[in-house]
Formats: C-alpha cells, structure tokens, sequence
C-alpha cells in the first residue's frame, strides 16, 4: 500500500495504543463458490481510517460480517493472519444473529439514519432495537476494555452505531483518550427531539474527550441539541460542553481521501490501459457521465435518473451522445426501506432505457454490484463527468475520490446537501429535488468549454490534495493530545474544572473553527 508522506506523522503517539472502533469492518472473509475470499467494504469510512490504522499500526475493533469470519481468529476475536498489504490487529466481534438484526437493521438504520438524515424517511423507534442498541455498544465496551484495560491509549471511535460507547468507557478505561467522529449530518434540534431516547444517546456521546462532525454546521446542530436537551454547561466560545465535570470538545474537520493513493494508483500504466478499454467501450465516442454510490435512498438516485429522462426531453438533439453508468452497491439488504429502494431503482432505470434506447445507445447502464475501490477509481479516470446526487450527506468522500482520479478536464456535478459541497467550490452545483434545473446543469456540464473544465479540475485538485485525509488524521490527533496535556496542567484560578480544552492557537491550526450560525 502507498502511504502518504502526511500520514507518517500520525505515527507519532508518544507510547500509546491507538485503537479504532467501527461497527463496519476493514475486510471480511467471504465464501465465494466454494473459496473463501478476501474483500473490502463498499464503505467511505472504512476506506478513509484504513491509512491511518495502518500508518499507527493500530488495533481495529469492529463487528464481524462476512461468513467466513469465524475460521480466520482466535479465541478474542482477532485475525489470525492479515491479507499481505495489511499491517494493523483486527479484532473481530460477533454480534449474536438476533442482536445484530435489532441494533445494526433496527436502531442503527430503522431509526437513526433516517433521523440524521433529511430525506423524508421517516424514522421508527422500537424499543426491542434500542435495547439491542445499547447491548451492542456494552459488547463493544467490554471488547475495547479487555483490548486495552487500564493502559494509556487513544480510542477513536467512529460513527452512529457506536453513540453509546463513549461513556461506557470512560467507566471502564480510565487513562484513554476518547474521540469519535460523527460521519453522518447531525440534525436541528426540532427534528433529533422526535427521538424517545435523545437524553441517553446525547450523554453516551459526551463521554467523549472529542467529539468530531465535518462541518461547523453539524457542531452548531450538536450544540443546539445538547442545550435544549441537557442540563449542560455550554461553552460556545471554545466549542465544548461541561457535563457532570467532563469536558467535551466538539470541532469540525472536513474528512478527505487518500489522494497520493488514489492519484498514483490510476496513474500507473495498467490502471491507464484499462481506462482506455472503458471509454471505447463504454463511450464509444460517446460522453460517459458516472455515478458511484451505495444503493440507498440518501443518495438521490430517484432523482438523478428522473433528470436523465428530462435532460433528453429538453435536449433532444443530446440523445446517444452520452451514456450515464450508474455502479450503484446493494447495501442494507436487511432492511426493507432499502430492498424497496433498490427495487424501484431497477424500475426507473428500466422504464427510461425503454423510452429512449435505440440504435446500439442505452441512456443508463447500471452497474449494481460491489466493485473493489481500486476499480472505482479506475472508472473516475475513464468518466467525463460524475454526479453526485445526494439528498443530504455528511460529507460524501466520493467526490473527493473522484477529484483525485478524474481526467485532468473531468466535471464534478455536486449535490448542494453534501458536506463536500462546502469545500469544493468549483463543482457544478445541483439540486437533486428540482429536476428541471438539475436537467439544465448536465446539459450546461456536457458542453462545458475545455478551458473550463481544466482550470475547474485544477482548482478542485489544489483543495484535496491539500487536505487529505492524512491532514484530517493529524489534526484529531493533535487536538486529543492537546486535551491530555491541558488536563494535566493545573487548572487556572477561577478555570473550569477539568479538561482544559484546547489551547486557542493549535485548536485554530487543527481545523477548530468557532461556532457561527449557518445556515444549510
Ligand atoms: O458513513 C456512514 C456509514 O454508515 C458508515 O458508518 C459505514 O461504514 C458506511 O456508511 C456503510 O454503511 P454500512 O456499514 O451500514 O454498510
């Protein structure tokens, strides 16, 4: 694996553990006629921490989800032997049948995911689920607890599923540095406050020492929260709230890609020929215009294919000149919200290649299957142009993927509910929910003069490449060593009880922006 030179600094953990806990795991052994296989997730978090667990040598705590898992660990659960480029401890948990369809289909998806995200899907709330919700986080405390006991380490913990984790091991782990990041939007206060159990979900995560979200908006969202909700002490000129005398900080830090990687990587001579092969055959002289996401109602793909169909309606004179490849992953399969989605999405596509298709030209070819990321990234540097068409999005790292393996005149049509529509200027902006405008935008993009798209490229390039996701590891990890320092320094007369946090200069070097009303 290429490692980023800004990802060696991350290295530096002045003798700690560093131990990452996700529900989603890097790779997972799978039976595949007959054989048992490697593979890798359709995840962007996974895809983003793995440089980093790698570049620490670190521990990886996350749920088992391939059929093979059990045959490859030992008695706790971690792998035996690693696949050849991995150089970090996977640590496998295996959540009981049952408990995982209530925490991982029910709470984590049925409820939580819904309410983060504003895509008109209503959450549901059962109780069952949140009782699987919180056994799975005590499972999760109790294998980072064993992992580390009382030994001085940093736990980053990621995401939605694992909101309850926090506080249970500040209980458990007492000289760990706790940090999480928040990978998904966190929502206003109106629309988090429909959840029965805001209160417990809102202290487990400040059990935090840090808490992170992309974007200073998702903060603000926080803060808002834990003020209606909570008998906290907010501190909003330093971003942290005082809680039972604990201290957390909530910052944003915009998470990126592994660019170098990711550049290097279609750069290489095969990676070109292969690019080559699929714009002849995709494209035909055509224009091939991509999309790549998880099959899931959060992306948008409803509408991007009903701006397809009004696109050819208001162009005619476009029809067989481009070609828009859909590689849409299944996802969540056990949850039904998504079976229904992937359903009509099969539909959609179906009924506008009926309309349309003709003399050897299909308007979309979907591609919804699972393609490993070094794949992906060679369809970036064949695409024209790519779509990203969410209806909300935390961040979406795809368009970041695409702006570090795209053609040197490659256009990025990014959704405005996107988190990476805040950093990345130079897109196309759409929004997915007006269908006339967003026609207009893939017309206005097709025909885009060079010049354009390659100062676009240019510009978009200078912003990823600049910040990677090794800037991003390295600023969390800063600001968390900060913490310790500050904590262990007496308190000024008159100071807050615990946790000093952070000093004000390297909170701004770290990506600490002060919290300033936005509006979304
Ligand atoms: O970033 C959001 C996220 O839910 C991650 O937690 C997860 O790894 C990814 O999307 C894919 O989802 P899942 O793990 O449910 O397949």
């Amino acid at each position: 694996m290429v490692r980023s030179p800004l990802l060696q600094e991350v290295t530096s953990l002045e003798g700690r553990r560093f131990v990452v806990v996700s529900n989603r795991q890097p790779f997972s052994h799978v039976r595949r006629d007959g054989e048992v296989r490697v593979e890798k997730p359709p995840s962007g978090l996974t895809l983003a921490l793995e440089p980093i667990v790698q570049a620490t040598r670190g521990t990886w705590i996350a749920a088992s989800s391939g059929d093979a898992d059990r045959e490859f660990v030992d008695r706790r659960g971690h792998v035996l032997q690693n696949p050849p480029d991995v150089q970090y401890k996977l640590r496998r948990l295996f959540l009981p049948a049952k408990l995982n369809e209530d925490f991982y289909t029910g709470f984590a998806n049925s409820a939580l995911w819904p309410l983060c995200h504003i895509a008109y899907h209503k959450p549901r709330f059962e109780e069952h689920w949140w009782r699987a919700y919180v056994r799975a986080n005590e499972l999760f405390a109790e294998a980072v607890a064993d992992e580390i006991g009382d030994r001085p380490a940093i736990v980053f913990i990621q995401d939605f599923q694992l909101a309850l984790l926090p506080r249970l091991l500040r209980q458990r782990c007492p000289r760990a540095l706790i940090a999480q990041f928040w990978h998904i939007p966190w929502p206003n206060p109106e629309a988090f406050r429909i959840c029965p159990w805001r209160k417990e979900l809102l202290e487990g995560l400040l059990g935090n020492h840090l808490l992170g979200f992309h974007l200073p908006y998702h903060c603000n969202n926080f803060l808002y929260t834990v003020d209606r909700e909570l008998q906290a002490r907010l501190d909003r000129e330093r971003n942290r709230v005082v809680l039972e005398e604990r201290a957390t900080a909530v910052a944003a830090f915009p998470l990126s890609v592994d660019f170098r990687r990711i550049r290097e990587s279609v750069l290489g001579a095969e990676a070109q020929r292969e690019a080559a092969r699929l714009r002849e055959l995709h494209g035909r002289g055509r224009k091939l215009v991509l999309s790549v996401e998880r099959l899931d109602y959060s992306k948008g793909i409803l509408e991007r294919i009903e701006a397809i169909q009004r696109l050819f309606e208001r162009y005619p004179a476009l029809r067989e000149t481009v070609s828009f490849v859909q590689i849409a992953t299944p996802s969540r399969t056990t949850v039904r919200a998504y079976r229904d989605y992937a359903a009509a999405v099969e539909r959609a596509v179906a009924r506008v290649n009926a309309n349309l298709a003709g003399n050897g030209w299909t308007p979309i070819k979907p591609m919804h299957t699972y393609l490993e990321p070094e794949k992906v990234w060679i369809w970036y540097n064949a695409a024209d142009a790519l779509i990203v068409s969410s209806l909300h999005d935390g961040m979406n790292l795809v368009s970041k993927e695409y702006v570090a393996a795209a053609p040197d005149d490659g256009v990025l049509l990014l959704s405005e509910f996107t988190g990476a529509a805040r950093d990345l200027d130079e897109a196309v902006s759409i929004n997915p929910y007006a269908t006339d405008g967003f026609a207009d935008a893939i017309a206005m993009s097709l025909s885009m003069p060079e010049s354009e798209r390659r100062e676009r490229m240019r510009r978009l390039r200078w912003r990823v490449s600049n910040y990677d996701v090794g800037a991003w590891a390295r600023d969390i990890l800063r600001v968390i060593r900060q913490h310790d320092f500050d904590a262990h320094r007496p308190a000024p007369v008159g100071g807050l009880a615990e946790g000093q946090f952070p000093s004000r200069g390297l909170a701004a070097e770290a990506g600490w922006r002060p919290a300033r009303a936005r509006r979304h």
